[in-house]
């Protein structure tokens, strides 16, 4: 039996290098490893925190499906699909929502971060961590790959498990979450975590004036010489090795170093952005791996959410 995968994006925006390097590489990675069953979600009821526009949800989701496919994930080998397809999802969050207390979920960062900023939450921000059990316990998941900033929310998804086990009998495997240590949080063009809610980001499939643009806004006063901002987007698009000498030979030329890191990006991108491009072209095959997706996830929820029901007695 192999071991299952889960992980999932939310669509809210256009990706960037950051969600590329922190989490979209190793699902490509993990996938062919064929070490996996994978489970690879739109997470869009998450998403409707934050974007609450038909339009825009609609056009969030099928870029989101069309990068997926671009990077190279595939539907022959994973099951791609969208959250909200899938009922057992919302189901199994309330069902934890009632066995976790109020203070707990105070605890998460969101939640912390919203009340520092004084900002008002809605319930669906604050209930979110139950929602992210709920997708991750409902496959058995063995690991969630995902970038650092998550690393909360599985835990949470963990103690969750662990909670219902106690309290029902054991049901839920507890997972792991996996988390590849130099690029667990790439730094935007401002050298805070790049993000899309900073507006810092160099977007995954960018054009190339685009990428221009982008490298030329990254700040670069640092004070020791090297341009760090620079280097660490750097360092993910060559070796470390050959970073070094040319960041020696070109000392304080800011300009050249970032003409060089503009060709890197540029060599990279420009390959998986034709091929999204030509995905394009044929939405309605995209259309089609979502909804075949939706309808395998479903079926094997079907029987998690059985198995869930005779424990807490309501079915
Ligand atoms: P954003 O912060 O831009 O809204 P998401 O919350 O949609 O990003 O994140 C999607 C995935 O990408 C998550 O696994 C997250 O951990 C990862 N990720 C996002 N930003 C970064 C970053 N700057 N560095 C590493 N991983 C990131
Ligand atoms: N919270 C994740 C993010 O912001 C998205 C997500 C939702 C997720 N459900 C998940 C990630 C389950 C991993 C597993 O990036």
């Amino acid at each position: 039996m192999k071991k299952i995968l889960l992980s999932g994006i939310q669509p809210t925006g256009r990706a960037h290098i950051g969600n590329y390097f922190g989490a979209m590489k190793q699902f490509v990675e993990l996938q062919n490893s064929l070490k996996y069953q994978c489970y690879f979600m739109i997470a869009d009821y998450h998403g409707l925190n934050f974007v609450q526009n038909a339009e825009e949800m609609k056009d969030n989701i099928s870029n989101l499906a069309l990068d997926y496919v671009a990077i190279g994930l595939d539907s022959e080998k994973s099951v791609i699909f969208k959250q909200s397809d899938v009922p057992a999802h919302t189901e199994l969050a309330w069902i934890f929502d009632t066995i976790t207390t109020m203070p707990y979920l105070t605890r998460a960062h969101a939640f912390k971060d919203a009340e520092l900023k004084n900002k008002e939450i809605s319930v669906g921000t604050f209930n979110y961590p139950m929602l992210m059990a709920a997708d991750i316990l409902l496959y058995n998941t063995d690991i969630v790959p995902v970038g650092q900033d998550q690393k909360q929310h599985i835990e949470i998804a963990r103690d969750t498990a662990e909670k219902f086990n106690r309290i029902f009998g054991e049901t839920f495997k507890i997972p792991e979450a996996l988390i590849i240590k130099n690029v667990a949080v790439v730094p935007g063009t401002d050298g805070r975590k790049m993000s899309k809610s900073y507006g810092n980001t160099i977007p995954l499939f960018a054009e190339d004036q685009e990428i221009e643009k982008c490298v030329m806004s990254i700040v670069t006063d640092s004070g020791s010489g090297l341009p760090e901002n620079v280097y660490n987007i750097h360092k993910l698009f060559r070796p470390e090795a050959e970073l070094i000498k040319i960041y020696a030979d070109k000392a304080g030329k800011y300009k050249a170093l970032k003409d060089i890191l503009i060709e890197d990006i540029k060599t990279f991108i420009s390959p998986i952005r034709e091929r999204r491009n030509q995905l394009e072209k044929n939405k309605d095959s995209i259309s089609e791996i979502l909804k075949k997706g939706g309808e395998k996830a479903k079926s094997k929820t079907e029987t998690k959410l059985l198995e869930i029901k005779k424990k807490i007695g309501v079915y």
